[in-house]
């Protein structure tokens, strides 16, 4: 443990909560090196959709690797390349009635974003692009500026620009639609909010807590952008790939963003692959306009096409997501309901759920209880207050159960060792105060919304 405390940057992060030298995985599970097993929860912060080493994304990989395919390549035609986008078309694009183009960017989320604003800046030859209270988008300055988190935004170094703050669903009470504000100051020419590029929005935000909008926001999101002429970006990075239940997370809303950013599990290996989808009359980039070293990684078109034909050929894995979403709502439901004393909520979508612990203190608690047991689970929301759910989708319902009794067993210990919860521990607590005031049968800011 010594080389990582002497040499890597104190900037290190999931790493703190997870002291072990990890070597070995397989599938749900993650190997330290003393051999020690933990159910993985965490799954590369929704990198791992289909689990670690799947057998057949290993195959395809080791197969090619061994057929001496093409590693590196820039933007070159590939091989690998073409029978991934060939299988995109067929079983994701045509399917879903859309023609949107494939833009293959830097190889991680935050340069897909990066690159979905910058041409939609370049189309609208506008500067700003709304983006949402919690939202989360990554870590280069353009995509920062649209993070919301002023721990990381703080870290920027320089005054960041180009973003217009809009609540997001929910965080004025479930009483208020703030896409109804949105339109209003962008139909009113004095509102002081100057017309933008684009709206990027999140379905679930990940890291801002496990908050997610309802599908009539997002119809009406959809609805204001077309109004108003504004392109609308779904930033999928982290809700795509099958994570709540579709391939993409707004399909139930029957809405067609103008853009689409999709990252993490694309690959389905942990392999980085970014990519930006978008409608073809908005293909206005000149040639090497938007370029890169590493555009395109051949290893990751492999795995990539893949996780298309073996999960996405028909709707059977998607059904069975949305089977496991439902047992784990149950169950975060019941553990809610026994343990938080009117305290705890549950929220979440498919098989992206989490359980809203009040406050980062009790939120850490149990993610260290439930390691102590051999679970990995991370925190997220603006206090870490959220344990949040990122198993693989390809869990074995035995590992599943038992990863949701350790998160049981973890809540119960920690409960157990309080005298009391904590009165007013994060904002969200206040409104849902305040809410409950307003509305008194109201149910709780994050209570659950039908998709
Ligand atoms: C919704 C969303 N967008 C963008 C990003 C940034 O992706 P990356 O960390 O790969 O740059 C993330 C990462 O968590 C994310 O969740």
């Amino acid at each position: 443990m010594k080389i990582f405390e002497e040499l890597e940057s104190e900037v290190r992060s999931y790493a703190r909560n997870f002291p072990r030298v990890f070597h070995k995985a397989e599938g749900e599970y993650i190997y330290d090196e003393n051999g020690k097993q933990y159910i993985d929860f965490l799954s590369g912060a929704g990198a791992l959709n289909y689990g670690h080493n799947h057998p057949v994304l290993k195959k395809a990989l080791l197969d090619y690797i061994q057929d001496d395919g093409i590693t590196h390549s820039l933007d070159l035609h590939t091989a690998a390349k073409r029978d991934f986008m060939e299988a995109f078309r067929t079983h994701i694009l045509q399917p879903r009635k859309m023609d949107h183009r494939m833009m293959f960017t830097g190889p991680t989320g935050t340069n897909a974003v990066e690159a979905a604003l910058k041409l939609a800046r370049k189309i609208t030859k506008r500067t700003h692009v709304v983006a949402f209270t919690n939202g989360w988008h990554g870590q280069t300055l353009g995509a920062l500026s649209m993070t919301a988190n002023s721990h990381h935004r703080n870290g920027a170094g320089l005054t960041l620009a180009g973003a217009h703050r809009i609540p997001y669903d929910g965080y004025l009470g479930d009483h208020v639609d703030t896409t109804e504000y949105l339109d209003k100051v962008l139909t009113d020419t004095s509102s002081g909010v100057d017309l933008p590029a684009a709206v990027i929005v999140e379905t679930v935000q990940g890291e801002g807590g496990v908050n997610y909008c309802s599908r009539e926001w997002l119809q009406n999101l959809s609805r204001v952008c077309k109004k108003h002429d504004v392109l609308l970006i779904i930033d999928d990075i982290q809700a795509g790939c099958g994570r709540t239940g579709r391939f993409f997370s707004f399909e139930e809303a029957g809405i067609q963003p103008d853009f689409i950013t999709l990252s993490k599990s694309l690959s389905g290996y942990g392999l980085p692959c970014a990519v930006v989808l978008f409608k073809p009359e908005l293909d206005v980039w000149s040639p090497g306009e938007h370029n890169g070293t590493f555009r395109g990684n051949n290893h990751a078109f492999v795995t990539a096409r893949a996780t298309l034909d073996e999960f996405w050929a028909n709707d059977d894995f998607a059904a069975s997501v949305r089977e496991k979403g439902a047992y784990i709502a149950e169950r975060l439901d019941a553990i809610v309901e026994k343990y938080g004393e009117g305290n705890f909520n549950a929220k979440g979508r498919g098989m992206f759920q989490g359980i809203n612990c009040v406050n980062g203190e009790i939120a850490g608690k149990i993610a260290h209880e439930a390691y102590t047991r051999g679970l990995i689970i991370e925190t997220s929301g603006t206090n870490d207050e959220i344990i949040k759910l990122l198993c693989p989708l390809t869990i074995q319902q035995d590992a599943l159960v038992k990863g949701i009794d350790i998160i049981e067993a973890s809540v119960k210990v920690v409960c157990s060792t309080m005298d009391e919860f904590p009165e007013d521990s994060c904002y969200f607590d206040e409104v849902i105060l305040q809410e409950k005031a307003i509305h008194p049968g109201a149910q709780p800011l994050d209570g659950q919304k039908a998709w």
